[in-house]
């Protein structure tokens, strides 16, 4: 199953690679509008960088699966998440993504995601790009 995720994800990459060589998008396949296309890279390579080591898929104990986030309601998986996280009640969208990549902290008082947020907006832009076209 795990395994199964991952080499998912190595296709997608493998896709993104492709469309940032000019060769994908032609075809009318791709599955990322080719305005975006930059964006989710970027938003993938930020993912990588920043977010993978918790929440990669096959080390999912660590941290929530990300997978699909978007339109889930928050801490709503199998994660033994905090208290902070268990209680809350609202839905993951565009913005309250957003609002969490910026200050995790204010979003969920009291999570226990080590993580500072990010001051810059287009990273936060290009996250949410990545989350909305390739992790759902
Ligand atoms: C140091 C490890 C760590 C890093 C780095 C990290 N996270 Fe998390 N994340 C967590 C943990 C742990 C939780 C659950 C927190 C809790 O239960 O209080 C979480 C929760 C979340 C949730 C809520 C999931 C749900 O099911 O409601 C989202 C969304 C999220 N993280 C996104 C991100 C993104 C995007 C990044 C990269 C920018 C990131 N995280 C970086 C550890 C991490």
């Amino acid at each position: 199953m795990a395994s199964g995720r991952f080499s998912r994800m190595w296709r997608v990459y493998g896709v993104v690679v492709l469309a940032a060589a000019g060769l994908a998008g032609c075809d009318g396949k791709a599955a990322v509008p080719q305005e975006m296309a930059a964006a989710v890279e970027r938003g993938e390579n930020y993912f990588h960088d920043y977010c993978a080591p918790c929440h990669r898929p096959e080390y999912g104990a660590f941290a929530p699966n990300l997978h699909g986030v978007l339109g889930r309601d928050a801490g709503s998986t199998d994660f033994s998440y905090s208290p902070a996280f268990k209680a809350q009640d609202f839905t993951w969208d565009e913005d309250s993504l957003r609002a969490f990549l910026q200050y995790p902290r204010q979003v969920v008082p009291d999570n226990r995601m080590a993580f500072f947020g990010f001051e810059d907006e287009r990273m936060r832009e290009d996250i949410v790009a990545f989350f909305k076209y390739k992790m759902k």
